[in-house]
């Protein structure tokens, strides 16, 4: 399905940022290549400094330099070139605010559907939004006004809620664009495609099936130099609170009414608001934290996450792993581990589906399981029960293996796809306040019961596979984390 685009004019707060420079600039150069942006379109640039029109069409030539290590094509060069304005402009400087409605109005060069894509500090997002609700540029009338809040969206359910207070004193929900980048990879829009385009996989989705679900994402990277931040949010909002729970949503989430963002999102939100709140007096049987300490990753000796900050005070889980329980007729008894790490044996991203024991047992170990391989592999495996050819009755696990992507498909960045989405009207893929607000609800108990515990937290070699520790939040003694999605990915 392709939806049609509207002449507009896409306006990037904090244009000279990291966001903008290796992917948002690139993502946008790359739709225009492939015919995607309409021909008017235009690009207005935000930055704090004042920049001069040719510097910044020669800044933006080395972000493209950076990106296209075999060249650009000249011909669209020449004409993304054109779409690229720049304006400067400090987030709280109202004067400037109002240079910008002045430029923005010249209608022969500027379409008048106006998307802005706010890539600025969080303590920014309401103070920009009030400024460009001060100059009329969040009126809907004759033309669109849609609003880009990147993440993270609060740092909690009651800054996500201030935020959302002040930001729709000027915008209807559907003006605003909440991003999880996640929601723009294709391998994460399959999920719900794969599910439901399938007789064989939608009968067996439910409880009456399947044992339990691991959701993974490992990533053999450390915190590098994000200390500052990372220390200040921990693996939980870093990861759990939006992508990892997105990824449960599209699991777990019942056949949409139709395939409109309207209807794709409600199943979302139904499922997200239906899993069980962690309980807080239990906590340790329900989720496990640890950090990092010096090891090997790759052959070479990495600190630990305490050296790194420079601070052994610090309580900020670099790997945490959650049980969840989702309260509806589907699900009711299916455990759902979730779990993330930095400066793990591997990284991956996957869905791991456990089946419950067939009626018949020749090995008691052997169960079916079905694996949605998200990153780097994007693959659908399933592993089922064979006769070892020969004169004995005995079987194996052997592993069906498919490719959700060929060497031949075309690689989209998630961003590109998100702006395309955004330019489209499609909020499919981007957080209603009710995910946001949901997914809140869920991760700030257990974010503020660890912060609140100042033992020493447990410390896993970097570079090693799960602590064994983490087995403390599984239901049943044969329950515990596949270490790959290759055949034997579920033995110790
Ligand atoms: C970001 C987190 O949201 O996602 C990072 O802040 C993490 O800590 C990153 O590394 C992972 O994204 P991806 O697309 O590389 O899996």
């Amino acid at each position: 399905m392709t939806h049609k685009i509207d002449p507009c004019t896409l306006v990037l707060f904090g244009a000279s940022g990291n966001l903008s420079r290796v992917k948002l600039i690139p993502g946008l150069f790359r739709l225009d290549l492939l015919g995607r942006l309409p021909d008017t379109m235009k690009i207005l640039s935000v930055g704090r400094q004042e920049v001069a029109p040719d510097a910044w069409h020669a800044d933006i030539k080395s972000m493209l330099d950076a990106k296209f290590k075999n060249g650009v094509d000249a011909k669209v060069f020449e004409r993304f070139i054109a779409r690229n304005f720049y304006h400067a402009n400090a987030p709280t400087d109202s004067n400037a605010f109002r240079k910008m409605k002045a430029t923005l109005s010249d209608e022969k060069v500027f379409p008048q559907n106006l998307a802005f894509f706010l890539s600025v500090r969080p303590t920014d997002f309401a103070p920009v939004v009030d400024q460009l609700a001060a100059e009329g540029l969040t009126q809907e009338d004759k033309y669109w006004r849609r609003v880009v809040i990147e993440k993270p969206f609060g740092t909690d359910l009651p800054s996500a809620q201030e935020l959302q207070k002040s930001i729709s004193k000027h915008l209807k929900e559907s003006q605003i664009y909440r991003i999880d980048h996640y929601l723009g990879k294709s391998a994460l829009q399959n999920i719900m495609l794969q599910r439901f385009t399938n007789t064989l996989l939608e009968p067996i989705w439910n409880n009456q099936y399947i044992d339990h679900v691991q959701i993974t994402n490992t990533e053999m990277l450390g915190v590098g130099d994000r200390t500052k931040f990372y220390d200040s949010t921990g693996a939980v909002r870093d990861m759990i609170q939006s992508h990892i729970l997105q990824i449960l949503a599209l699991t777990t989430m019942e056949l949409p009414k139709d395939l409109t963002p309207k209807g794709v999102r409600a199943s979302k939100i139904k499922v997200l608001e239906q899993i069980r709140p962690i309980p807080v007096n239990e906590l340790s049987k329900h989720a496990f934290r640890a950090q990092y300490a010096s090891g090997v990753v790759n052959g070479e000796k990495v600190p630990g996450y305490l050296e790194e900050l420079e601070d052994n005070s610090s309580v900020v889980e670099t790997y945490a792993a959650m049980k969840l329980f989702i309260d509806n007729p589907r699900w009711q008894g299916v455990p759902f581990y979730i779990r993330t790490a930095k400066r793990l044996h591997e990284a991956d991203t996957r869905i791991c589906i456990r089946f419950k024991k067939a009626p018949l047992q020749v090995n008691s170990q052997d169960q079916n399981w079905l694996i949605i391989g998200i990153q780097p592999r994007e693959c659908i495996k399933m592993e089922i029960q064979s006769k070892i050819p020969g004169l004995d009755i005995n079987t194996r696990t052997i592993q069906l293996d498919a490719a959700n992507r060929l060497p031949e498909d075309d690689t989209v960045d998630a961003y590109e796809a998100l702006l395309l989405n955004l330019m489209q009207g499609d909020n499919s893929n981007y957080l209603h306040i009710s995910e946001a607000e949901a997914q809140w609800r869920l991760v700030d108990p257990v974010v503020k019961a660890w912060a609140a515990d100042k033992k020493p937290v447990y410390q896993y070699p970097a570079g090693s596979r799960d602590p064994e520790a983490s087995k403390v939040i599984f239901e049943h003694e044969d329950q515990f984390w596949r270490t790959s999605i290759e055949l034997g990915g579920d033995k110790p």
